[in-house]
Parts: C-alpha cells; sequence; structure tokens
C-alpha cells in the first residue's frame, strides 16, 4: 500500500487469528482516517491473520521466534524489521510475546496492546475464564500503552460488559471481543490524531 501523505504509518502485530487487526484495517480505509496500516508482522508463520492482511493488500512479514539465542536477539530482528518499514505507531493485537525493555523504550508512547479485562484486574492469559471463576458480575477490555511491566501500561480507554449467569468462557470472549474491536480502533486513532498525552501515568484526551 503506498504511503498517503499526512496519515501516520502503522504496524500491527500478530501471532494468530487476527480479528482486532481486521477491524483496524477496517477503520483505516475509511478516507479521513488519520492512520494506514502499513505491515502486519507475525512470529506464527501459519498465523490466520497473515492471510487476512495478504488479501487486503497489505505487507506482510515473518520471522519465527524459535532459534535466535533468546529474547533480546530476536526482539533486535523484529525492531530492524519495523524501523525498516519507517512506522510511526505499533500495535500489539494478540501478540503472543513478552517484548524486550529495549523493545518497549524503541516505541516508548508509540505501542499499543489490547488486553481482554478490565485491567488492573485478570492481568495475563485466560482471562475470560478467570473472570467467569471470580464470579465477577461485569468484564470486559482495555486498550493500554506498553510499558515494560506486562498489562500495566497507562489506560487510554475500557470497556465492560455484563457477565450473565449462563455465560461460558466462549460466549462471554465473544461479548468482549465486539467492543475490543470498537475500543480498539478509536484508540488507535486518537493516537495517531495526537489526541493524547501521558502525565503521571493517566491519559488525557483532547477534544476535537
Ligand atoms: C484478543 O482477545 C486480544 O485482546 C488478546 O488476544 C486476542 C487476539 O484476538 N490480546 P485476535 O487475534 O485479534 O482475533
Amino acid at each position: 500500500m503506498p504511503d498517503v501523505k499526512g496519515k501516520k504509518k502503522v504496524g500491527i502485530l500478530i501471532s494468530g487469528r487476527g480479528s482486532n487487526m481486521e477491524a483496524l484495517i477496517k477503520a483505516s480505509h475509511r478516507p479521513d482516517c488519520p492512520y494506514q496500516i502499513s505491515l502486519v508482522f507475525s512470529n506464527i508463520e501459519d498465523a490466520l491473520g497473515l492471510k487476512t492482511a495478504e488479501k487486503a493488500g497489505i505487507k506482510t512479514a515473518f520471522l519465527d521466534h524459535r532459534g535466535h539465542g533468546g529474547r533480546a536477539a530476536y526482539d533486535k530482528k523484529v525492531l530492524a524489521i519495523l524501523q525498516e518499514a519507517e512506522l510511526d505507531i505499533v500495535v500489539l493485537a494478540g501478540y503472543m510475546r513478552i517484548v524486550t525493555p529495549e523493545f518497549v523504550s524503541a516505541w516508548e508512547g508509540r505501542m499499543l496492546n489490547i488486553h481482554p479485562a478490565l485491567l488492573p484486574s485478570f492481568t495475563g492469559l485466560d482471562t475470560h475464564q478467570r473472570a467467569l471463576d471470580a464470579g465477577v458480575r461485569w468484564h470486559g477490555c482495555t486498550v493500554h500503552f506498553v510499558t515494560s511491566e506486562l498489562d500495566a501500561g497507562p489506560i487510554i480507554t475500557q470497556a465492560a460488559v455484563p457477565v450473565f449467569e449462563d455465560d461460558t468462557e466462549d460466549s462471554l470472549s465473544k461479548r468482549v471481543l465486539k467492543e475490543e474491536h470498537r475500543i480498539y480502533a478509536e484508540a488507535l486513532e486518537d493516537l495517531a490524531a495526537d489526541r493524547l498525552t501521558i502525565k503521571d501515568n493517566r491519559v488525557f484526551h483532547k477534544k476535537g
């Protein structure tokens, strides 16, 4: 996809299905959207999302995380791929890797993640089952800036969904995922339009 003047260049990192990625691609097609998706990268060769991105005409890249002699060496190579693409913003969307502090600092204030829970509750994996087991009445998702602490960066936005008594992990995750697609596109748009500032670990939204 050729560069469009005035639009921020976004790279999306995925490891699997890529439904959040797809939602961001879809939102980027709006003529007034302040970003374009320039690259989709995966550490998993047969990630479904890579095929979806290719079909959408987006440049893709893959690098297996195994066999590089450790996390630091791997992340350095991924960083080089992203820098080569001259990205403005990096978006983690189901990227199942913990990234190194060096990787985080290269994208400080310019890297987002979506987490399928209302942070700071339920960091880590299996969030939907853990929410059911805890008996919470409300669950949801969070978009946040990435810092070197896992699932703990400044929160940009959240969406809450009710938890019903007959919910299963599957029904609950579907309800949350629908909200993920909506809030991730909104948060990325705010970042790309320079509407976000961080102060004392809190995010402030400029209106307009
Ligand atoms: C989403 O639930 C996201 O919140 C989490 O991983 C899942 C990825 O799903 N980080 P998809 O690949 O975007 O469909």
